[in-house]
């Protein structure tokens, strides 16, 4: 997979890349992250890529030109599955969105800004908006980094333990069951007895119907 992300602030994306789990998915050839600053693909004086919108109002808008010139400049080297634009108004992020959005090869992700990008740039070139969340960002770059950070692990051969991003919560509808380690009994709070049993079958019950348990409390719209 290959994701080619568009920001007027890389410095602030680069981090959550160079740890850990998309650390090593890069490492492994799994995926490769690109940034594009905006800047460069403008020719003014300043650099800007932002101007007052029309019609008044407060708030910068991202200008189409120099989006134009760096999503055309892509998509000349290679096809785009997905042109995703980051966005409060944008479809809520959920499981089975990062799981589609995790088979396909090439993606481009245009981080907002500001009060958001010129909606001829939305017009044109994004095939998919998405939010991470009902709240306000200050720009899309966490919410790309969420995004990515979702996706990614779901790719074969990313994580160690092929079954666990299976058993992940939402994977099957449900929250995740409660989970233990090390000590069993730690100042007289102890690991539930079935967990130690070594009856596999039984415990996987355990699991479904504690997994059951805690949506019901806690989700109950999950199970709707
Ligand atoms: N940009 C600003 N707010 C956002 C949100 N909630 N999700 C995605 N991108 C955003």
């Amino acid at each position: 997979m290959r994701i080619d992300i568009i920001t007027v602030l890389p410095e602030l994306l680069r981090s959550p890349f160079e740890a850990s789990i998309l650390k090593r998915a890069i490492e492994k050839g799994l995926v490769e992250v690109h940034f594009h600053n905006l800047r460069d693909y403008t020719d003014t004086k300043y650099r800007n890529v932002d101007d007052y919108q029309f019609g008044g109002g407060a708030g910068m808008v991202l200008m189409i030109e120099p989006i134009d010139k760096c999503i055309t400049d892509l998509k000349a080297q290679r096809h785009y599955d997905e042109i995703i634009y980051m966005t409060p108004d944008g479809e809520t992020l959920n499981q089975k969105m990062s799981n589609q959005l995790s088979m396909i090869d090439n993606m481009i992700i245009l981080c907002g800004h500001y009060k958001g990008v010129d909606q001829r740039v939305r017009d044109a070139f994004i095939t998919k908006e998405i939010s991470i969340g009902d709240y306000v960002l200050s720009g899309g770059e966490l919410g790309a980094a969420v995004l990515c950070d979702s996706i990614i692990r779901l790719i074969p051969g990313v994580l160690n333990d092929e079954t666990s991003a299976l058993t992940d919560t939402f994977q099957d509808g449900l929250l995740a069951p409660p989970v233990y380690t090390r000590p069993a009994e730690y100042k007289g709070m102890n690991v539930p007895d079935i967990l130690l049993s070594g009856n596999f079958g039984k415990i996987e019950e355990w699991r479904e119907s504690k997994a059951y348990e805690r949506t019901e409390k806690l989700r109950p719209d999950l199970l709707q």
